[in-house]
């Protein structure tokens, strides 16, 4: 039986009241300015667009796909209603067992309905948005992977990075320091090769998810997408590169990135909610093959002033990490994780915890600024305590405002692990920084006993009003 694809999620999406089908919206601005309206309030539906002028009926283009906690909840499987906090403690639970099956080869599948070669490849023939007025042109990978394969090892690589459409059968893609694609791309040049590359976009929203997270060196995000899907995905090899792709994804493209081979890309907007890094020369895909799924459709996952679709997700993967971390790092009695979305998942955290001890608190806070999963380009970090929601932002600054003795609750500290895509980073291009604050909202560990009581009912008498009252309360209490 074929694998769930794309169609499936945005069927159950469908059912679950979160799909808008907008039509005859065009590429050139409309369709970016739909999404970038959407995405200014998370759970909001996701857009599917149609009727595309210039573009046949039924090539359509869907954005602003996780944006929601219940459309996460979809990709990986999970019950709609998962909170944020259970979805958090999923993460947590992903990260100790990591599940994965190995890709399973077969022979055709419905990608294969549209086969483009040599001088008939035309990857405009996708309807491609300019996602933002000052974007550098149309982005046809934005949810999309990156295909890659170790010319040492084998291992094949997935990665999320921005891919932009210039020609019929030129695209450029930017892979940052660090990124595994660029690690591989360049042992392919320095052996004086080209560099075979694919890219997929519009699969499965799962596989998207784990191409944009740090799966770790050497191992591969299909065979972890079998882990969340729960058995083999099933690929077809691309006829020129032999580079695996899921037989039934939307659109896929093949090619090769020459050394030295470069191109003008950029800009796109980011998930800082600013251009910061504008627009320079990046390595240019020149594409042999091209196919497409009858009535194909493109993913966008749109970075953009947070909250935006880049990073929305980010937050309950992030959060779970943390929470891993702090505990590896032996804080005791941590309750709750959450990265806030208007800092695009990275920018500002809390840690709710029990506070056992004077110190406990700050403790924590030094912790989560600074831990692997928590320390880049982060500014803010905020500790409560275990009677706050960390997902819930009124309660979050009614302790800031209530329990928080700035002067000694408070503290700066400098030259954190920044990038050049923090707005408000200094230093030099080799070396980013940034300062960022942590503070502590917790009732001092000294006055707990005495510390005015809380105006709220009790957990218990919510307990009770829920049993009984259910029907006649607030959706969501
Ligand atoms: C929607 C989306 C877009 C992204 N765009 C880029 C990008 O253009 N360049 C980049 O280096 N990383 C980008 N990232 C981050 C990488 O995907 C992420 O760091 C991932 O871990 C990289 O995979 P790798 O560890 O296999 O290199 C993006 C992430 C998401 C979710």
């Amino acid at each position: 039986m074929a694998n769930k694809d794309l169609r499936d999620w945005i069927a159950s999406v469908e059912k679950t009241g979160e799909l808008k089908v907008i039509k005859g919206a065009e590429t050139k601005e409309e369709i970016g300015g739909f999404v970038d309206i959407y995405m200014r309030k998370m759970g909001q539906p996701a857009v599917m667009f149609d009727e595309i002028p210039g573009y046949p009926k039924g090539h359509r283009v869907v954005a602003n796909i996780l944006t929601s906690v219940p459309r996460i909840n979809l990709a990986l499987g999970l019950p709609p209603e998962t909170s944020e906090m259970e979805l958090t403690q999923w993460w947590r639970r992903y990260f100790k067992d990591a599940p994965s099956h190995p890709t399973k080869a077969v022979n055709g599948g419905p990608l294969l309905d549209n086969v483009l070669e040599g001088p008939n490849v035309n990857i405009q023939k996708i309807p491609t948005p300019v996602w933002h007025e000052l974007d550098g042109g149309p982005f046809i990978g934005t949810a999309c992977l990156v295909v890659m394969k170790d010319p040492d090892s084998g291992w094949v690589n997935y990665g999320t990075y921005r891919v932009q459409s210039h020609e019929p059968n030129v695209a450029s893609v930017m892979m940052s320091p660090g990124k595994h694609g660029l690690v591989i791309m360049r042992k392919y040049h320095e052996r004086g090769q080209k560099c075979p590359v694919a890219v997929i976009a519009g699969m499965h929203p799962s596989m998207v998810m784990l191409g944009g997270i740090e799966i770790p060196y050497g191992k591969n995000e299909l065979e972890a997408a079998g882990g969340i899907l729960g058995e083999p995905v099933e690929v077809i090899n691309m006829p020129k590169t032999g580079l695996p792709v899921p037989a039934n994804c939307e659109i896929a493209f093949e090619g090769f990135i020459g050394p030295d081979d470069k191109i003008k890309e950029g800009p796109l907007g980011e998930w800082t909610g600013y251009y910061a890094s504008g627009s320079d020369l990046e390595p240019a895909i020149r594409i042999e093959t091209l196919m497409y799924r009858d009535n194909p459709i493109l993913m966008g996952a749109i970075p953009a002033v947070p909250p935006n679709d880049n990073t929305f997700y980010f937050g309950a993967y992030r959060a779970g990490a943390i929470w891993n971390q702090l505990e590896a790092a032996g804080i005791p009695e941590v309750k709750g994780v959450w990265t806030h979305q208007a800092g695009g998942s990275r920018f500002m955290m809390v840690v709710s915890i029990k506070t056992l001890y004077g110190g406990h608190s700050k403790q924590a806070a030094m912790v989560a600024a600074h831990c692997h999963a928590g320390a880049y380009n982060n500014r803010w970090t905020i500790v409560v305590d275990d009677d706050i929601d960390p997902t819930n932002f009124d309660d979050v600054v009614w302790a800031m405002c209530t329990r928080c003795d700035p002067r000694d609750q408070v503290d700066i500290i400098d030259g954190g692990w920044s990038s050049a895509l923090d707005p408000m980073c200094y230093d030099t291009q080799d070396d980013r920084r940034n300062s960022r604050v942590i503070i502590d909202a917790c009732i001092p560990f000294r006055r707990k006993k005495t510390f005015p009581k809380v105006a709220r009912s009790s957990r218990a008498l919510d307990d009770r009003m829920r049993a009984k009252w259910a029907k006649d309360l607030p959706k969501g209490f």
